[in-house]
């Protein structure tokens, strides 16, 4: 696959902001931090990446729209282009030293997701999507995982924690999902969730409260690697709800079915 002059962009953008995540990997430590809620932190490596991703995009496609998680919307005067990043999906693990983090980059044209970008410096994971163009994991091409039936699937969740979501409906969906499925996981970094369902590693993955930048990459991924990916109801937007339902045709289906009885 020869990737595309936007994709080589993209990519080169992720590559130097995670060379600068995994240094600061290694001094996690030292690290300034400053409490943003309960168990929500966000570090200096967070904004310096978001600053550095910025800086980069804004470069090589001036007046483009950005909507970074750490600086918010930054209007560009190309109303038909916008950037959704996150700089560190999976900042808990990052400040944990889990090697299980992510630099997310979508790219929207008229509210259409054309373009993304997910990248894991720890292991040096990088995902690429182009509409139209496929998904593909350093090279290789994907596909979603061909599993037909729920009870042989391997189904990745969020969960709520302490300051974050609704404990008691939490509770439910899992005590529902648990007795259906091959196993459940969690792994705390929803780009990567998504990203790990479009390369056939999870069969399926659902999670409420999740804003455009962990999805818009991850949605396209899916989507280019032959998944369906809704919010709640099973034909609405995750982009406009912030939850998501995602898998093949059948277990995206299921999964629908399953969490809707949940209410
Ligand atoms: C978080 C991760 C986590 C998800 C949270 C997100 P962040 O992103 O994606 O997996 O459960 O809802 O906020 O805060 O680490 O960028
Ligand atoms: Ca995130
Ligand atoms: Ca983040």
């Amino acid at each position: 696959m020869i990737p595309s002059a936007l994709i080589n962009v993209m990519v080169k953008a992720a590559r130097r902001a995670g060379r600068s995540l995994k240094r600061d990997l290694g001094e996690i430590e030292n690290l300034q931090v400053s409490l943003k809620g309960p168990a929500n932190y966000v570090s200096n490596a967070d904004k310096r990446a978001e600053e550095m991703l910025y800086t980069d995009l804004a470069k090589a496609r001036p007046g483009y729209g950005f909507l970074g998680e750490e600086g918010g919307v930054r209007e560009g005067t190309d109303k038909s282009h916008t950037w959704i990043v996150d700089p560190l999906d999976g900042t808990t693990n990052f400040l944990h030293g889990i090697p299980q983090f992510a630099i997310s980059i979508g790219l929207q044209r008229d509210d259409v997701l054309i373009a993304g970008v997910i990248y894991n410096p720890a292991n040096d994971e990088l995902y690429i999507s182009e509409r139209g163009k496929g998904a593909f994991l350093n090279d290789q091409r994907l596909r979603v995982a061909g599993r037909k039936q729920l009870h042989d699937c391997v189904i990745a969740c969020g969960l709520p924690h302490i300051g974050r979501g609704d404990l008691q409906h939490g509770l439910k969906e899992l005590a529902t999902m648990m007795p259906k499925v091959a196993g459940l996981r969690r792994f705390g970094a929803a780009s990567l969730d998504l990203a790990a369902v479009a390369a056939g590693r999870l069969d399926g993955y659902w999670e409420r409260d999740l804003q455009p930048w962990d999805l818009a990459a991850g949605m396209l991924m899916i989507r280019e690697a032959g998944g369906t990916v809704s919010g709640m109801l099973g034909n609405d937007d995750p982009l406009k709800t912030g939850h998501v339902i995602c898998g093949n045709e059948n277990i995206h289906r299921e999964l629908v079915k399953v969490l809707k009885a949940v209410g």
